[in-house]
């Protein structure tokens, strides 16, 4: 087996305290064992772009990252990626802005990022890109006569044709797609989707997992990604856990918790949920002084108008909702805009009753596989996830509800808090069994090795 180059926007790298995310921790286990590389953004703006690389190594993984110039990150990042891709991937037509500027501006930086990349790449790696800011980088390493393999993992939804299309130059962007030997999804319905529009739109033909458009063939796979579940475990057990453990213990009292967490996101369906919330409050007067939620929601993306514009509707509705409904001893919902490690989340999650888990739209959602994952099995909370999530097609015992649905979303808080120890059991043990089994490290294996075994460039193959 070659080396592993991996590239994405942000790169991530090991931390002393080790508490950081499962992808970043599988991709940096793939890295160490091949040798590899982690290639991407700096995550920092210089006046001018020189294309210079920074290379580090941090326990046995390295990685190489370049400087963007500010109207970079404002057409590419900022733009390109979060103005337009995101939304419309999340399909929401209504939030994405088609400006010429931001399409230009993200062909700029894939080109940027190839320029380096390219001579960093030997005969026999393998490559691996990720994620939508990155689409049309096949083309641009292919056009510096990269003849490697090549797959691409989305992390996000693919939208529906209907949608797509509304996307100036949309085949322009597809049509790069077809330099990669592999694409990989979440989910079948992502996949569905791509495969319309190949047929539909593009006039490709499909044959299997393979499809073809003139002359060029990829292959296109379904691979949910999991988390690092045996780590999951492990950090349960660490000072930092245990400390946050005690903390929520004494804080709880004898309420039951609902918990939320989510990067602040207008996908994630926050507000949906808080008025969801309300309504469960609403209809169950005996939940007063007996039940909360705590919703960490860190800020994310605040240059884009829509982040804003949802961080102050929900700073206004979580404040009218505690206003309406505390009593001097007791608030409804403890909304906290910061983020916490991976040791403290185990913590968190596993004082919870309930994980509520409703986005409108999500590639996967690892929170609902996290929160799965630090149950106690003799006396597990309830998964409440949204049928929207692309979790939902392995967690079918969880409780699915429309997150678009108020009472139904309400009605599941109420199962879900009055549910038999029984049920409980069953429905936490077929969770977890997926979980366990079908987590990152088996994710990564099986994208990698399907990229390793899939020769769509037959006589050009490195
Ligand atoms: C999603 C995307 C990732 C992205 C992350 C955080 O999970 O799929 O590619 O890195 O959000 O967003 P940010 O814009 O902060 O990188």
């Amino acid at each position: 087996m070659g080396r592993l180059i991996v590239v994405s926007n942000r790169v991530s790298m090991p931390t002393p305290d080790g508490a950081q995310g499962g992808l970043a921790v599988a991709l940096q286990a793939a890295l160490r064992e091949s040798g590899g590389l982690w290639f991407g953004w700096s995550g920092r703006e210089v006046d001018k772009f020189t294309g210079s690389v920074s290379f580090e190594e941090i326990s046995g993984v390295r990685s190489a990252v370049v400087d963007l110039e500010p109207q970079d990150v404002e057409e590419y990042y900022n733009g390109f990626a979060n103005r337009t891709l995101w939304p419309l991937f999340h399909y929401r037509i209504d939030l994405a802005k088609y400006n010429r500027s931001f399409g230009s501006g993200y062909e700029r930086v894939n080109k940027r990022f190839a320029e380096p990349l390219h001579v960093m790449i030997e005969p026999g790696d393998t490559v691996w890109i990720n994620d939508y800011h990155l689409i049309p980088i096949a083309s641009q390493l292919r056009e510096h006569g990269i003849r490697n393999k090549i797959g691409f993992f989305l992390h996000t939804p693919w939208p529906p044709t209907r949608l797509l299309v509304s996307l100036p130059y949309h085949e322009r962007l597809v049509r790069t797609m077809f330099d990669y030997d592999v694409l990989g999804f979440q989910t079948a319905e992502w996949l569905e989707s791509f495969l319309h529009y190949c047929q539909n739109e593009l006039g490709g033909t499909i044959d299997g997992e393979y499809v073809s458009f003139e002359g060029k063939t990829l292959r296109a796979v379904v691979c949910p990604i999991g988390i690092d579940f045996e780590n999951f475990l492990q950090a349960s057990k660490t000072d930092a856990a245990q400390a946050l453990s005690e903390r929520v213990k004494v804080s709880l009292r004898q309420l039951s918790m609902i918990v939320g967490v989510d990067r602040l996101d207008y996908s994630k369906g926050l507000e949906e949920r808080l008025n969801s919330y309300e309504h469960y409050l609403q209809k169950h007067p005996e939940s007063h002084r007996a039940v909360v939620l705590i919703q960490v929601a860190p800020p994310s993306r605040g240059e884009v108008e829509h982040y804003q514009h949802v961080r102050d509707h929900l700073n206004a509705m979580s404040g009218r909702i505690n206003g309406a409904f505390a009593e001097v001893d007791w608030t409804p919902i403890r909304y906290v805009n910061r983020g916490y490690n991976r040791d403290e989340l185990t913590a968190l999650y596993r004082a919870a009753r309930v994980g509520l888990v409703t986005p409108l739209r999500d590639g996967m959602n690892l929170v609902a596989k996290e929160y799965v994952a630090a149950q106690d099995p003799d006396d597990p909370g309830v998964l409440v996830l949204s049928r929207f999530a692309g979790a939902a097609a392995q967690m079918q015992e969880a409780l699915l509800v429309n997150p678009y649905a108020p009472e139904e979303v309400a009605d599941a808080l109420h199962k879900a808090l009055t549910m038999p120890l029984t049920e409980r059991k069953q429905r936490h043990a077929a969770l977890l069994e997926g979980v366990k089994n079908e987590d990152v490290h088996w994710w990564r294996e099986k994208f990698v090795r399907i990229i390793e075994e899939t020769d769509c460039r037959q006589g050009v193959a490195a």
